[in-house]
């Protein structure tokens, strides 16, 4: 029997008996569970913003499809692929950037804000995929790269044409240390680049150095400069008036330096570049980036659609990540890069951090994912290398059924995995180049997406994409997940449908129960009378659970289960029996 059910069948199966009088929990659990599920809907903030239930996609635009038959991914090809993402439920997409760039980080090297690449096709093609997203109800939310642009950016060439140029201040130019009119002295201070080495980069035509917290070719831009408002404000105007949803903010954190150009402090060891490792203490999360927040907040606040902004920041815990709310007058949706780098399964530890971020002191509401264009797959990261399909779908259990709003990565529905280059030859992210074997680069998930088992996996009709066709897409591909009622895109689509179905999995508030268990992550969504429970097994063993619904003071008689995996018992008491890696829903009735 399969034991995936539509929705429908599962509340039809079996009712069973919910235990009565389960262990409440200890003093140390309650503890790291502050909020009682009363508290926490008396929380709730109410209204009915889209992106509160939504489910945002992630689309890495060279890789998804491509139309035209030249190996990269394009905007026809999204296109030609949005009936699929509505099917599998998905509301809104964020597009990494497809502006025209240079290509050394991949688009993230932008040299002009307001066109399309011709690589990923035309503004018409842009205006195109918009009018029909809206007509299947997908929302667009663009890449907004406001750190840096590229070195080819026409405000970058006049800044470095001259000391005296007009745009010289919109970047960050500083002189070298015991530099003289022959030598070029020493780099400012000791700040490092994040993709290696020093920040600073020497420019002979001017005699200065220019400031670059990612490549070379990506000098920051000087936020301290009001025209540099201006001119960005002015890149969210041209992108709200073409009907886009909102934006992903790119490396927020890293707006501004240290006007006093303090030397960071170094940490123990070395990165995998070779440099002394250190706290990026003077060149992250310095308090004027919540006044650019609130900027970015007023000028897309003036178009209706409730527009919404999420931050790329990987704030170093949740006190850091809950300011990115402001007052509920910065972003929407911080995030949460603490839970995504868990790495491992560990029912304490996302507890732990589930609690914290649901009661963040803004009360702002939660953005989740675990997988993205610049960190290894899911897959590979939770997978024991036995149970990873399991893994996967317990996983998607997880993002799907918690309280936030779930961002996934292409292909993660598919159970698509990181498939790094195997020579540095094969290597196309620079950084994969420069720290080699260590830092292989982000190729590896990246890699096109597996349509069909086809050689090229339905991508393209080239004989060589642009990254090679992972091995796995033989297997894990649409075509045959679809038909597998088992598959970890079945999941993915049956958890996505529950979601939208079911108010408590909605809109509910969340809390923790079984608080004390080491092995099983379980929590109450709750929406009016409507209460879902969830429970996790995150571990290799069969646990046998009963669940502690009645500290949070939940009545009910039987649960009608949603979701369970397969060698799911119960013996009618709330005796939950999980198998390793086992997932459970149900609904309280
Ligand atoms: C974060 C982006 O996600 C990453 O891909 C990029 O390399 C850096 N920001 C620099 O823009």
């Amino acid at each position: 029997m399969h034991w995936i059910k539509s929705v429908l069948a599962a509340t039809a199966i079996c009712a069973l008996g919910l235990s009565i009088g389960a262990p409440a929990p200890t003093a140390s659990a309650q503890k790291s569970a502050p909020t009682s599920i009363a508290q926490a809907e008396k929380d709730q903030p109410t209204g009915s913003e889209w992106w509160r239930h939504a489910v945002i996609y992630e689309i890495y635009p060279r890789s998804f499809q491509d139309s035209n038959g030249d190996g990269v991914g394009d905007l026809k090809g999204i296109t030609s692929r949005l009936d699929y993402l509505h099917d599998l439920g998905i509301d809104a997409i964020w597009i990494t950037p497809m502006y025209p760039s240079p290509g050394i980080d991949y688009g993230y090297d932008i040299s002009d804000y307001t066109a399309i690449d011709p690589l990923y096709g035309s503004m018409t093609d842009f205006d195109n995929l918009v009018a029909e997203a809206k007509k299947r109800n997908i929302r667009v939310i663009m890449d907004y790269v406001i750190n840096h642009t590229s070195d080819q950016h026409k405000w970058f060439l006049e800044s470095r044409s001259s000391r005296d140029n007009p745009k010289r201040d919109w970047y960050v130019w500083r002189d070298g240390k015991g530099e003289t009119a022959t030598d070029k002295g020493q780099p400012p201070n000791n700040w490092q680049s994040w993709f290696g080495h020093s920040a600073w980069q020497w420019d002979e035509k001017t005699r200065q150095y220019y400031y670059h917290y990612f490549y070379v070719q990506q000098p920051d831009l000087n936020w301290r400069n009001p025209e540099v408002h201006a001119a960005m404000d002015g890149v969210l105007d041209f992108w709200m008036k073409r009907g886009v949803a909102g934006f992903r903010i790119d490396a927020v954190s890293r707006l501004y330096e240290d006007p006093q150009m303090r030397d960071d402090p170094y940490l123990p060891g070395h990165n995998a570049y070779g440099d002394r490792n250190i706290q990026h203490k003077y060149t992250d999360d310095l308090p004027q980036v919540h006044d650019v927040l609130k900027e970015v907040r007023s000028v897309v606040d003036k178009y209706p659609g409730d527009p919404v902004l999420v931050t790329e920041a990987d704030e170093p815990n949740v006190q850091a990540l809950a300011k990115m709310y402001g007052n509920g007058d910065e972003v929407q949706l911080p995030m949460d890069f603490q839970i995504a780098d868990v790495n491992q399964l560990s029912a304490p530890r996302f507890r732990e951090l589930f609690n914290q971020i649901e009661n963040n002191s803004a009360h702002g509401q939660p953005e989740y994912f675990f997988s993205n264009h610049d960190q290894p797959r899911q897959w590979d990261r939770y997978g024991d290398g036995v149970h990873n399909d399991q893994i996967a779908k317990l996983m998607a259990v997880l993002e799907l059924t918690t309280r936030g709003t779930p961002q996934m990565y292409y292909g993660e529905e598919l159970g698509m995995r990181t498939t790094d280059p195997a020579r540095i030859e094969d290597v196309h992210d620079p950084i994969g180049k420069l720290g080699w074997p260590k830092e292989k680069g982000r190729d590896g998930e990246r890699t096109p997406m597996q349509w069909d088992s086809s050689s090229e996996a339905g991508f393209t009709t080239a004989s060589k994409p642009w990254l090679p066709i992972p091995p796995s897409a033989s297997k894990y591909n649409v075509e045959a997940e679809k038909k597998d009622p088992d598959s970890i895109f079945s999941t993915y689509k049956l958890l996505l449908a529950l979601r939208k179905n079911e108010s408590a999995l909605r809109d509910g508030s969340q809390v923790s129960i079984n608080n004390d268990d080491p092995d099983v992550f379980a929590y109450v969504r709750k929406s009016g009378d409507e209460t879902v429970v969830v429970a996790l097994n995150m571990s290799a063993k069969p646990q046998k659970i009963s669940l502690a619904l009645e500290s949070q003071g939940i009545q009910g008689s039987k649960l009608v289960p949603l979701y369970y995996s397969p060698n799911f018992r119960s013996d009618g008491f709330a005796r939950i029996q999980l198998e390793p890696f086992g997932a459970f829903v149900a609904k309280v009735q």
